[in-house]
């Protein structure tokens, strides 16, 4: 029996450690090795790994991060494909490879399975915006961070009479802030799904505070267009050439303080919604993506990524998973509507 290869790459998600453990714990039940492969693609490609077994995976559970470390780094944006991995995975006799990433990492994993490379992906992102499965880990972590967040930014806001702005990540998908404003109160929420009016934001926090309740919580996501007429600092790329976003709550509210006079703050939640432990739902979500990935592997299902059907864990083709990124339906954001204001 060949050696699995793991690795994690991309950015970091609450519940790498979970299926690190989950993987190994289970190759070990069917006497399989594993290896390490140190910070993404990147080890992959310098043959950097670090051989991996249940002593080395114990108390990690609940710890944030990767202990495997992650990059940006990619084979085809920074190297020949394959041909770059060659050398690493014949010298170790690395027979299968597990791929914990986003849609970036998981594109360049199918490209690789087209090279011949055997490989199993998991997905990964706070984003939630995975196509091929129902949720990834890593979201309602993000989602409890954020809530909390504006539970505390609610009650300053309420002793100031303020409109407070609560930025979340999620790139150009909405799901944090749906589901953050949704368990948060938020009196509106602004997602790149769905076109806005600013105008119709300013009414709906106008006749709140003429109702008496004189503070509002707006939480946006990070992706979403500023208001008409408002700039927002131009997006740095990443190694994928995606923008590199955050700030556009200060154009929302300026928008809305020009509007209004209400006093208006910003709170851009940034990184500290990725960091720190994941939440018991995303320990366990992980541990079984990490638990399905091996028994794909071990039963010669490749070339396929791990993802959750209702409450089953199945494999769907890496090509879905590469086949666009998926946003928040309708139903939802007007569920979070009914709330508005
Ligand atoms: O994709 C996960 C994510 O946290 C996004 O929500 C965010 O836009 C991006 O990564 C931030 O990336 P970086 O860590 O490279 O700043």
């Amino acid at each position: 029996m060949g050696v699995i290869g793991l690795l994690t790459a991309g950015g970091d998600c609450p519940g790498l450690n979970a299926v690190i453990r989950g993987v190994v714990g289970r190759a070990g039940r069917r006497g399989s090795e594993v290896l390490g492969i140190l910070n993404g693609w990147e080890g992959l490609m310098k043959d950097h790994t670090t051989p991996l077994d249940r002593d080395k995976v114990r108390g990690i559970l609940g710890r944030g991060g990767t202990i495997l470390g992650t990059s940006r780094m990619d084979p085809y944006v920074h190297g020949d494909g394959f041909a770059s991995l060659h050398e690493t995975i014949s010298r170790n006799g690395i027979d299968k490879v597990i791929v914990v990433g986003g849609d970036g990492t998981l594109r360049s994993a199918m490209q690789l399975a087209g090279e011949g490379l055997k490989i199993i992906g998991v997905p990964k992102t706070i984003d939630n915006d995975i196509c091929g499965t129902d949720i990834t880990f890593g979201f309602q972590t993000a989602v409890q961070i954020a809530t909390d967040a504006v539970d505390r930014l609610a009650t300053t806001a309420e002793a100031h009479n303020r409109v407070i702005i609560v930025e979340v990540m999620g790139r150009t998908k909405g799901w944090i802030a749906t589901h953050t404003g949704l368990a948060g109160g938020a009196d509106y929420i602004l997602i790149p799904e769905y076109e806005y009016d600013i105008g119709h934001v300013v009414d709906v926090l106008r006749q709140r505070h003429r109702s008496g309740h004189k503070y509002s919580i707006v939480v946006v996501a990070e992706g979403i267009d500023p208001p008409p007429g408002y700039e927002t600092a131009e997006a740095k790329k990443d190694a994928f050439g995606f923008d590199r976003l955050g700030g556009v709550a200060y154009s929302v509210a300026a928008a809305i303080e020009d509007r209004t006079n209400f006093e208006t703050r910003v709170s851009v939640l940034g990184h500290i919604q990725r960091g720190g432990t994941p939440v018991a739902s995303d320990r366990v979500l992980a541990s079984r993506m990490g638990v399905a990935a091996t028994d794909f592997a071990l039963d010669d299902l490749t070339n396929v990524m791990v993802a959750v059907r209702g409450t089953e864990m199945v494999p769907v083709p890496l090509s879905e998973a590469a086949s666009g990124i998926r946003g928040v339906p309708e139903d939802l954001y007007a569920t979070a509507r009914t709330f508005f204001g």
